[in-house]
């Protein structure tokens, strides 16, 4: 454990920049072909040498870039992971986490906990997604991290819940389509609905292809407004976590008017009391972007305002599985 404050503060305050300064001018890419002087890089890269080479050599402090003996700069199975052919890439999430439609509200974390109010909208003038409708290019980049990060996520959700005993599941705010591809992949037989904002689904056709492509359907709209009849699972990964109680209410009713009185809902959710699956960062992002990370309490509080019972909770990696029947 840190002995003093400033272990985190120094460097986080500039760590993540940096990260993110590498990975959009893809230096991990171009050093995926060997190493490189900061003069190579910057004409390479399209960057200031002299200011590159003191990012370099920032990086190369934190142990994300490695020095060669004649003053070059090499990747390391860190600074591997920013490039996007990695099998294991993180690059999009590089790309998300420190951009300024989150790094500004994340800045003003201290006003969000003063007033209780999140900072994003006062920031921007808009809630998260409708910021994102007016920034397509952020669009894509939030995108982007949420299906590259399914990737990670999925491999635990698939272990731990049994899907083949659906007919048809319904992935009520899916994205683009990447969890909703690895459930079919991963269970022959089973139809797909995948659901999301129509901007949002423009991409799912390239995610959504061959042999699954004839066993879904891809539905733009607003769960607001309407989800998907036909389903007999509905889920939401990551979804209501990202509002407060009363549009989560929303939500799950229109879910519910889907689902009908025999279908089944499963959330996919961080647990704030499932105390070996800490969630503390991702609650203050949620804090300041308004929405929030939520107690079985709270999940039973807005299912039973939305016509759902919890039936079972089942741990899966860092999320868990809140698996709800209609009442
Ligand atoms: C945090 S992301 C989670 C995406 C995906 N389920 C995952 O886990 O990667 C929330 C999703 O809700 C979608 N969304 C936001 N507002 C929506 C709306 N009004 N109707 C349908 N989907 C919406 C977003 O486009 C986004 O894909």
């Amino acid at each position: 454990m840190p002995t003093s404050p400033l272990e985190y503060i120094w460097p986080g305050i500039v760590a993540a920049q940096a990260i993110h300064a590498a990975s959009k001018l893809r230096i991990a890419e171009i050093l995926d072909s060997g190493p490189r002087s900061a003069a190579e890089l910057a004409a390479e890269a399209g960057a200031d040498a002299s200011a590159l080479e003191r990012l370099l050599r920032a990086l190369g402090t934190l142990g994300i870039l490695a020095l060669t003996p004649d003053g070059k700069f090499a990747n390391t199975p860190l600074s591997e992971q920013f490039s996007a052919g990695h099998p294991q890439s993180q690059r999009d999430t590089t790309l998300f986490l420190p951009a300024a439609f989150l790094w500004r509200p994340v800045g003003e974390l201290y006003e969000s906990v003063r007033t209780g109010e999140p900072a994003f909208p006062r920031i921007f003038g808009k809630s998260f997604f409708e910021y994102l409708d007016a920034h397509p290019e952020d669009a894509t980049v939030f995108n982007a991290a949420m299906t590259q990060g399914i990737a990670f996520t999925s491999p635990a959700l698939l272990a731990a819940y049994d899907f083949s005993r659906f007919r048809c599941v319904v992935d009520v705010g899916g994205g683009e389509g990447a969890l909703l591809r690895e459930i079919l992949l991963a269970t022959p037989g089973l139809g797909g609905i995948l659901f999301d904002l129509p901007q949002t689904v423009a991409r799912a056709g390239e995610v959504l292809t061959g042999d699954i492509a004839a066993r879904c359907r891809i539905v733009g709209g607003s769960f607001f407004e309407s989800v998907p009849e036909g389903g007999d699972l509905y889920v939401l990964k990551g979804v209501i976590h990202d509002w407060p109680d009363e549009d989560a209410v929303r939500i799950l009713r229109t879910t519910r008017r889907a689902t009908g009185p025999a279908g089944t809902l499963l959330l996919i959710e961080n647990l704030v009391d499932s105390a070996d699956r800490p969630v503390g960062v991702m609650e203050l992002l949620m804090l300041v972007i308004g929405g929030r990370e939520r107690s079985t309490a709270d999940f039973r509080s807005i299912l039973g305002s939305s016509g759902f019972d919890i039936a079972r909770i089942i741990p899966a990696g860092w999320s868990s599985l809140i698996e709800c029947r209609p009442v």
